[in-house]
């Protein structure tokens, strides 16, 4: 009979070898290889633990979902992880929980109020206008990119009922305040920390703060599954509504492949149902299908080891772009972490001061021809976007600094890639085109 253990020791052992064949070796040529703002940053222990569970072919949440979430909740310091097929996804499910019947007079209703920032990335805001509720954009402040606390505090109505901001390119906002008022106003706070896994914030998590925050693994960000994303929360209540939404609107919680955890499952009362209706069909709410599969999970399971290790490297490449671009304090803005956080930078993030001799486009286009990456703070002012534009949300005061993000800012990338050559060829290239633009 065929020996499937050691079928299985004999293809992960290959697969070391095919990692080390293809991959292992990174050459860096100035001017030739590109000096990316993110990437993928793995080893053969991804890669075996996605041929592993290739060779499971369970496919859907299994023993990798379990471990993956598990090391989250450990990481994190919070009681419950519900895994996603991408950080919009988790947007979205943490927002819809919040709109369940359970909630009683807390749920969130269509006309309502929530406070949001223009300048960010959309999937933090869609999911209050795809709700029908109404976003408020407060300004941010310059150099942290984080909502003004002042500015939010005076646009609290007695429509407001819910929080929902981005920790910005992984700095913390100062989320201490945000809760602050949050439980002076009795409202929800959703910390969007799909750009922040691994910051901090006096010493404790960003993503343990809230009642949910959100996690994105699209390759870009901290680590890694290609598409995921993860919904964290220390509520039991959410949690199970989460999961509902996340699963097609079902009432029942039965892990896949499992059935009758909860022990009632053909003997309870649901809706206009008849008793004993099974419980495995019962939808309690208007549902999606977000879920993870158990092969992005594995992934995920190996990178969340390398996180604390990548966290470091991003402060150091943080570091890095610091002491290039201080050299230019006439020019340039440098980003400044909020007060008391520890920010584990997604990204370097600079804005031209007004009266520098060029533009931001100019540098982007000459950085960009010269393949070092670049980009601009996501949709710079959302409520300028054309998908945006006659929806219903409303400006808090005004959005000065947004404004001149959108036109003045853009950001480098702080990944676990990069490397010192690539600092070096980048700091050649940003002294060519500043001596160029002011002989
Ligand atoms: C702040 C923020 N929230 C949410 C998302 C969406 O994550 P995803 O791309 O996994 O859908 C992103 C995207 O990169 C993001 O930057």
């Amino acid at each position: 009979m065929t020996d499937f253990k050691q079928l299985r020791k004999e293809i992960l052992a290959k697969t070391v070898e095919y990692y080390e064949a293809r991959f292992a070796q990174k050459e860096f040529i100035p001017g030739k290889t590109r000096v990316n703002y993110a990437g993928r940053v793995f080893d053969e222990e991804e890669l075996c633990n996605a041929v592993d569970a290739s060779l499971d072919f369970w496919l859907t949440e299994g023993r990798y979902s379990e471990e993956f979430s598990e090391k989250i909740a450990e990481f994190l310091e919070v009681e419950h992880v519900l895994l996603t097929n991408s950080g919009s996804s988790a947007n979205l499910l943490a927002f819809s929980a919040l709109t369940s019947e359970k909630l009683g007079d807390k749920r969130l209703k269509p006309g309502d109020e929530v406070i949001s920032v223009a300048a960010g990335f959309p999937a933090t805001v869609t999911p209050i206008i795809q709700y029908g509720l109404i976003p408020v954009f407060v300004d941010v402040d310059i150099p942290t990119y984080n909502i003004d606390i002042e500015m939010m505090r005076q646009a609290i109505t007695p429509k407001t009922r819910c929080i929902f901001l981005a920790h910005t390119l992984g700095n913390p906002f100062n989320i201490e305040a945000v809760m602050q008022l949050a439980n002076e106003h009795d409202l929800w706070v959703i910390e969007d920390n799909c750009d922040a896994f691994g910051s901090a914030y006096k010493g404790k998590k960003t993503g343990s703060y809230a009642h949910l925050s959100t996690i994105s693994f699209y390759p870009a960000h901290h680590i890694t599954t290609g598409e995921g994303g993860a919904i964290c929360t220390n509520d039991p209540q959410l949690a199970l509504l989460v999961r509902a939404f996340r699963d097609w609107g079902r009432d029942c919680y039965c892990a896949g492949g499992e059935n009758n955890t909860c022990g009632k499952r053909f003997s309870q009362l649901f809706g206009n149902l008849p008793f004993g209706f099974d419980h495995k069909y019962v939808y309690s709410e208007i549902g999606y299908n977000l879920k993870m599969t158990d092969i992005q999970a594995a992934i995920g399971a190996a990178q969340v080891d390398k996180l604390p290790e990548f966290c470091e490297r991003r402060k150091a490449n943080f570091k890095h772009w610091t002491a290039i671009f201080s050299k230019y304090p006439d020019y340039f803005v440098l980003p400044k972490a909020t007060e008391q956080a520890d920010p584990a930078w997604f990204a370097f993030i600079v804005t031209l001061k007004e009266g520098t001799p060029f533009t931001r486009d100019e540098l982007t286009g000459y950085l960009n021809k010269k393949l070092i990456e670049t980009r601009n703070l996501f949709a710079g002012n959302m409520t300028k976007q054309p998908g945006f534009i006659g929806k219903n949300w409303r400006i808090a005061d005004h959005l000065e600094n947004t404004d001149y993000i959108m036109n003045n800012t853009f950001f480098l990338g702080t990944y676990p890639g990069l490397i010192q050559e690539m600092f070096d060829y980048a700091e050649g290239i940003l002294d060519e085109f500043i001596a160029e633009k002011t002989k």
